[in-house]
């Protein structure tokens, strides 16, 4: 007999897989959590002290259960038959062949791991939809389990993730909600049940929606819309302050306090970035286009759109006050993580801004604490061509301009008189986060430009 009441599996080991099911390990000391992945390199390093990603809190949270009722293996055929749920947290990148190339959701790994499940499974089980997913591949997927002869049933659950990068830890400690979608006859309801009686060891039950299976997978590519959809707002009305120096802070401020609007993802930028966003609102669209739906789908499209002329927009800025030419002048930018508290570089707008900045013939240095090896990764094609440096002082040294593509505190803190003194005049910040204060900037000397406020150009 274990001795663990309920076992679970998840397959997909990244940066869904790896927090979600530690946060469930550590919250339920009862349950064995097993992790899996075929990447033999990942699982190591989850077995390592050097976990293979970066989240603030979550080595201490691994380290807790690590060992106790926490482990990860590669050995998914062997732990299939162990387990009474399943989830399954493997990528689901946008399509880049075939049909619905650029925008449907590539399902094939998510296709491997149902066989695989339906090969090894000997006992009923709770299969659940971590990954973000079209709305009704349940039904595909029940369809793949159930294929073949078999007695072994499977229910297929949607239990799409929200969390974010760089506050896992505590978006999986205190949900908004947890969302759990299933069928509803009573293998469905029951299911349905035993999902909640894990999440309720910590969340609280009234937090805990249940829902159809389309509700859940639905709700997700949602929930993803819209708040790509706020950024996308607000930076559209940036381009309008910088035309009439109204200050998007300041609209922002104002809007949000409105309680209906609210003040949340309101803060204007260089562009949203990550490996969701994007892929899930092109998903959204595909979907809306294979029902027919193409006002729909435009309306949500516009929001990428906005996004890459926001993008395009800030390196306009950049060739604009640079004296309309940056051929071989020394570039730095202060971040390339999609966001802060993140080595994750996964659409950041930092390689859109880097490509093109090479395209204009500019030589670019790029610092960041985390990033550095993903960065280097990213830009693999044209390495020769950019300089890495850990050192945002040395970045900077010589540089005749700063672009911050990431919010990282650090480059709040730094002694700007000196990495004004190391650059070749006039010296230009381009705030791409409008993180700095740009009144203190202009009064040592730099140009400033930031995102959706009057520049302040001192020469
Ligand atoms: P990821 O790329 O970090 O991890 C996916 C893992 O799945 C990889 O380690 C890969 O090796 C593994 N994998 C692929 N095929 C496999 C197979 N056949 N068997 C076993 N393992 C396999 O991806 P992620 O960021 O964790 O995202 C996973 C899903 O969660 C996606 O659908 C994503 O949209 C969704 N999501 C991501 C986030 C986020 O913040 N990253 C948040 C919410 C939802
Ligand atoms: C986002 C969602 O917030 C999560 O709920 C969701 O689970 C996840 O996508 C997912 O499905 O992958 P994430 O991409 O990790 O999480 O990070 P966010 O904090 O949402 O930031 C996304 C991008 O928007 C970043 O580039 C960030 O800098 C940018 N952003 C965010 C802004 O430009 N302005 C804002 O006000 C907020």
């Amino acid at each position: 007999m274990s001795e663990f009441k309920t076992s679970i599996l998840c397959i997909g080991a990244g940066y869904v897989g790896g927090p979600t099911m530690a946060v469930i390990a550590k919250n339920c000391p009862d349950i064995k959590v097993t992790v899996s992945d075929i990447n033999q390199t990942r699982i190591d390093a989850w077995n390592s002290d050097e976990l293979p990603i970066y989240e603030p809190g979550l080595d201490e949270v691994v380290r807790e259960a690590r060992g106790r009722n926490l482990f990860f293996t590669t050995d998914i055929d062997g732990e299939i038959p162990k387990s009474d749920i399943i989830f399954v947290s493997v990528n689901t990148p946008t399509k880049t062949f075939g049909r619905g190339a650029g925008k449907a959701a590539d399902l094939q790994f998510w296709e491997k791991v149902a066989r695989n499940i339906k090969d090894h499974a000997v006992k009923d089980t709770i299969v659940v939809e971590k990954s973000t997913l079209p709305v009704r591949t349940a039904e595909a997927i029940s369809r793949i389990l159930h294929s073949g002869p078999s007695d072994v049933h499977f229910e297929v659950l949607s239990n799409p993730e929200f969390l974010a990068e760089g506050t896992a830890v505590h978006d999986l400690e205190n949900p908004d909600r947890v969302l759990i979608g299933g069928g509803e006859d009573e293998r469905g309801q029951a299911a349905i049940q035993a999902l909640v009686e894990v999440y309720a060891a910590w969340v609280p039950r009234e937090q805990i929606l249940t829902t159809n299976v389309w509700s859940a997978e639905l709700s997700k590519l949602t929930a993803n819309a819209f708040l790509a959809q706020r950024i996308s707002s607000i930076n559209a009305i940036s381009a309008l302050c910088e035309a009439t120096e109204a200050d998007v802070d300041e609209v922002a401020r104002a809007i949000g306090s409105d309680s209906r609007i609210g003040p949340k993802f309101l803060r204007s930028s260089v562009g949203f970035g990550g490996s969701c966003f994007k892929k899930d609102i092109l998903n959204l669209v595909y979907l809306c286009e294979h029902y027919g739906l193409d006002e729909v789908a435009a309306y949500w499209e516009q929001v990428v759109h906005m996004n890459e002329y926001q993008m395009s927009r800030f390196v306009e800025k950049v060739v604009t006050g640079s004296f309309n030419t940056i051929v071989g002048k020394r570039l730095a930018l202060f971040g390339f993580a999609f966001k802060a508290n993140t080595g994750d570089t996964r659409e950041s707008p930092a390689i859109t801004v880097t490509r093109r900045l090479l395209n204009e013939r500019a030589s670019v240095v790029i610092t960041d604490p985390k990033a550095i090896p993903e960065a280097k990764h990213d830009l693999a094609d044209v390495i020769d061509q950019v300089e890495f440096c850990e050192d945002p002082y040395e970045a900077a040294n010589g540089a005749h301009a700063i672009c911050v593509m990431t919010e990282w505190d650090l480059y709040k803190d730094l002694d700007y008189q000196r990495i004004f003194d190391s650059m070749m005049k006039p010296a230009s910040i381009y705030d791409g986060r409008n993180i700095l204060d740009h009144a203190a900037l202009a009064e040592i000397g730099f140009n400033v430009y930031p995102i959706g406020k009057r520049a302040l150009v001192n020469s």
